[in-house]
């Protein structure tokens, strides 16, 4: 039995990256070798193992082979003789179908050295096509990697032009689908990501209403790039992306994917605060109730970050004087009110009527 580390964390490594989930190939074991060992089967659909200590998760070596449509007809065959070019030439992208020996030797049949050399994302094979998710994951690669100046090799990108000409997105789940565009978010140039999905068709597929308003917002890249600087959460990004989207297609698309229920209170409250150009003195309310909002969600983060959202939009003069007057909203103490005989609700009144003053007389 041989074992080699592959996929995400050799290409991780190779380009100097930090390496954070590490998965392993097996060649030459069959399940019953793998459970004498210790290991723990975790595979629904294929051979896969958890190591016992480690956790980490071991797939023995496989082929597939798509017959059917969507996700249906896969003939996966994980016998002992399967090798490691077979398992490899599986894959999606030349840079993910790399492996790494206990000795530490690369073995890279399918040139992803080289790409990764060049900053290339290409399809190992034709076979890319088995699989609508690698239309999104290619997308979100290239998102990940853009500041390394990565593109979209042309054969590729008429994979991914072919697989959804084919209708194959449709039988993506929304589930699946939020996995990779809260990756893609969390990236340094989510832009790239929607970029990438329109180019080869994919966006109008999927969302026709997300696609025209990408389209009429030139501006949306750029701005997605410097929301990302500030390390937004993926909930603020796709707010962005979404503001000024009509509520009900908002609403409509953010069911499509999947997304938490956050991300539609996320979007919700931005696009409230926003419909308030110049932000003046009444719309201190409205900073307050947002930030109540956000508050009740127990997420410190997220307040500060959507500030620095209105911030970006241009709405807000000082991003610091903001985060430094929330912060003294924040350390407000209710004591002062109890000791003067308050109780139960008229504390929590009394406090916002604080709160609201000391934002109103700066904002
Ligand atoms: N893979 C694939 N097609 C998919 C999903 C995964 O070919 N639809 C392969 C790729 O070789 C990938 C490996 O399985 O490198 C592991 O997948 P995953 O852990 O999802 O992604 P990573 O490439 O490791 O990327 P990340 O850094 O985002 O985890």
């Amino acid at each position: 039995m041989q074992i080699y580390l592959v996929g995400g964390a050799v290409r991780d490594k190779l380009l100097g990256l930090p390496v954070k989930d590490r998965d392993w190939v097996v060649v030459g074991a069959t399940p019953e070798q793998m459970q004498a060992q210790g290991f723990k089967a975790v595979g629904k659909d294929f051979p896969v193992f958890l190591h016992p200590k480690t956790q980490e998760e071991y797939a023995l070596a496989r082929t597939e082979r798509k017959q059917g449509r969507g996700y249906k007809g896969f003939v996966v065959a994980a016998d002992p003789s399967v090798t490691l070019e077979e398992d490899l030439l599986r894959r999606d992208l030349t840079i993910n179908a790399l492996a790494e020996t206990a000795q530490g030797e690369i073995i890279d049949p399918f040139g992803g050295q080289q790409d990764l050399q060049q900053r290339l994302l290409r399809a190992v094979s034709p076979a890319f096509a088995e699989d609508p998710l690698r239309v999104l994951r290619t997308a979100r690669f290239a998102a990940r990697f853009a500041d390394l100046g990565f593109t979209l090799e042309p054969e590729t990108q008429a994979l991914m032009r072919k697989l959804v000409d084919q209708g194959e997105l449709a039988f993506l789940t929304g589930e699946r689908i939020w996995l990779e565009m809260d990756k893609a978010l969390s990236t340094s140039q989510p832009g790239v990501f929607f970029a990438v999905l329109e180019q080869v068709g994919a966006l109008q597929a999927l969302w026709p209403e997300l696609a025209a308003h990408w389209q009429r917002h030139p501006e949306l890249p750029g701005l997605l790039s410097k929301a990302a600087e500030q390390a937004l959460a993926s909930a603020q990004m796709l707010a962005l992306v979404l503001l000024d989207l009509p509520s009900n297609l908002k609403t409509h698309f953010l069911q499509q994917v999947k997304a938490p229920k956050a991300v539609l209170q996320q979007a919700e409250a931005l696009q409230k605060a926003s419909q308030h150009p110049g932000l003046r003195l009444q719309a201190a309310e409205e900073v307050l109730e947002l930030f109540e909002q956000l508050d009740s969600w127990r997420r410190p983060e997220l307040t500060q970050q959507t500030l620095v959202l209105l911030v970006l939009l241009g709405q807000l003069a000082s991003r610091q004087r903001l985060l430094e007057l929330l912060a003294a909203c924040r350390k407000l103490s209710a004591q002062p009110w109890v000791a003067q005989g308050l109780k139960g609700p008229a504390v929590g009144e009394a406090l916002r009527e604080e709160r609201l003053q000391l934002l109103a007389a700066e904002i």
